[in-house]
C-alpha cells in the first residue's frame, strides 16, 4: 500500500492544504494509507480529528514514522529542498511546483531521486478538466478581486433607484478573460456593474457577450496567433501598445479594473501604464491578480495596497488563500481525480504514454524529463 503524506503548506500566507477529510476517505478506499501532519489542515477549517475520522494517520516523527518511508506526498505548493532531500529515492511529489526556470527544484530531484507531478503542466485536455489546480484556484480569485474592488470603491456597484435619486452603475473593466476573469465578470454583473474586457484570444469575445458584458476588440495588428493549446501567447509590444490607446479610452471612466491577463511561464502583459493611471477618476480602484507575475498594471506590489494620485492599487497576489476553506477542497478533488486513474490494486503507476502524465510529470526517479521548462524559464 503506497503510504501518502499531507504535509504542512510552509510558504508564507499559505493557508490551504492539499488533502480534506472527504478526499483523505476515498484515497484510503483506493488503497493510499494516508497520514497527515499535526494542524495541516486547521487554517482551512479541517481539524486533526476529522482527519483521524476520516482514516488518516497523525504522522509523528517521535512515534517512529520518517520521512523517508512516504512514498507520496501531496502538497500545494512546492516542499522547501530541507523536506525533500529527506525523501526516499523514487517518492512521488505532487502539487504546484512552480517549475519554471525552478533550478533548486532541478537539484534537489536529480539529488533525491525523485519524481514530480508539476499541475501547472498538465495539459487542457477535456479529461484534465477535473484534476485542473489552475481553473479551480483561478476561480476563487475572480470572485474575490471583484468583492475586494467593490469593498474598496467609493461608490455602489448596482444602478440604485432611490428617493435620493438614481445612483448610476459602476464600470468594471476587466483585462483577460481566462477563467479568473470569466469568474470576475459573472461575480461583477451580479453585483449589477456594467462590464468591458479586453482578451486577445478571439476565442473569447463569445463568452465574454454570453455574460453579458462588452468586449474591447484587440487592435487590429497583424501578429502570430494568440493562442496556443486554449493559452494565450506573448503579443510584441507594438501590439501591447496599440492596445494601451484602447485601453485609455476605456479606464478614464472605470470605477475598477481587474488586471487577470497573464501568458504562461511569461511575463505578464503591462496593460496599465502611469500614464493611464494618471487618468484615472480618483476614488477609483486597480486589482491586480498578475502582480507575482510582474503585474498588469504600472505600480502593484504582491499584497500591498498602495494609494496613489487617490487611485487604489490592490496587488492581489494570493486570493484563493483568503477563502481556504473552499479553495482546498476543490484543490484537494482536483488531486483526488487526477491519482485515481493511477491507481490500480493499491499499486500506483505512472504510465508516461498517458498525454496528461507526459505532460505534467517533470521528473522520473530523479530523471528531469522537461528540462527546457525547469532551466530556461519556460517555452511557448
Ligand atoms: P491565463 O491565466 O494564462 O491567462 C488569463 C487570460 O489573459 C487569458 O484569457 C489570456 O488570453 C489573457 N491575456 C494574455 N495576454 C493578454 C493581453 N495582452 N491582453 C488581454 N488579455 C490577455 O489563462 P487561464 O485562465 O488559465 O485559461 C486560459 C484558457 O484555457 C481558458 O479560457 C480556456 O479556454 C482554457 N482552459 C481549458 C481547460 C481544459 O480544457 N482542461 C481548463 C481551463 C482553461
Amino acid at each position: 500500500m503506497p503510504r501518502l503524506l499531507i504535509p504542512i503548506e510552509t510558504a508564507l500566507g499559505e493557508t490551504r492544504v492539499s488533502a480534506t477529510p472527504e478526499t483523505v476517505k476515498k484515497l484510503i478506499s483506493i488503497g493510499f494509507s494516508v497520514y497527515f501532519k499535526k494542524g495541516a489542515g486547521e487554517r482551512a477549517g479541517f481539524s486533526d480529528d476529522s482527519y483521524l475520522a476520516a482514516g488518516a494517520d497523525l504522522f509523528s516523527e517521535e512515534n517512529g514514522e520518517l520521512v523517508n518511508q512516504i512514498d507520496v506526498v501531496l502538497c500545494v505548493n512546492c516542499p522547501c529542498q530541507e523536506f525533500l532531500s529527506k525523501l526516499k529515492k523514487g517518492v512521488l511529489i505532487v502539487g504546484l511546483l512552480a517549475p519554471y526556470g525552478n533550478t533548486n527544484l532541478a537539484t534537489s530531484i536529480e539529488s533525491g531521486g525523485i519524481s514530480a507531478l508539476s499541475l501547472e503542466l498538465l495539459p487542457r485536455i477535456s479529461r484534465a478538466q477535473s484534476s485542473d489546480v489552475l481553473s479551480s484556484q483561478a476561480n476563487i480569485a475572480g470572485y474575490k478581486a471583484v468583492l475586494l474592488g467593490a469593498s474598496a470603491l467609493d461608490r455602489y456597484f448596482p444602478m440604485l433607484m432611490t428617493a435620493a435619486g438614481t445612483v448610476q452603475p459602476a464600470k468594471v473593466v476587466v483585462l483577460g478573460a481566462g477563467v479568473a476573469g470569466l469568474q470576475a465578470i459573472a461575480t461583477a454583473k451580479r453585483l449589477g456593474a456594467v462590464v468591458f474586457v479586453s482578451d486577445i484570444r478571439p476565442a473569447v469575445k463569445e463568452q465574454i457577450e454570453s455574460l453579458g458584458a462588452r468586449f474591447i476588440e484587440p487592435p487590429a495588428i497583424a501578429e502570430d496567433p494568440s493562442e496556443s493549446g486554449g493559452y494565450a501567447t506573448q503579443v510584441s509590444d507594438e501590439f501591447l501598445i496599440a492596445q494601451r490607446q484602447e485601453l485609455k479610452k476605456q479606464l478614464i471612466d472605470a470605477d475598477v479594473a481587474i488586471c487577470t491577463a497573464q501568458v504562461p511561464g511569461k511575463k505578464s502583459p503591462r496593460l496599465i501604464d502611469e500614464e493611464m493611471l494618471d487618468q484615472m477618476r480618483s476614488g477609483s480602484v486597480v486589482v491586480d491578480l498578475a502582480v507575482s507575475q510582474g503585474g498588469n498594471c504600472f505600480g502593484t506590489k504582491p499584497g500591498e495596497t498602495i494609494l496613489r494620485k487617490g487611485v487604489k492599487l490592490i496587488g492581489a497576489s494570493d486570493l484563493p488563500c483568503t477563502v481556504p476553506n473552499h479553495a482546498s477542497t476543490l484543490f484537494a478533488r482536483n488531486l483526488l481525480a487526477l491519482l485515481e486513474p493511477l491507481m490500480n490494486e493499491a499499486e500506483l503507476t505512472l504510465n508516461t504514454e498517458d498525454e496528461l502524465i507526459d505532460g505534467a510529470l517533470i521528473s522520473k526517479n530523479g530523471v528531469i524529463r522537461h528540462a527546457h521548462l525547469i532551466n530556461s524559464g519556460g517555452s511557448n
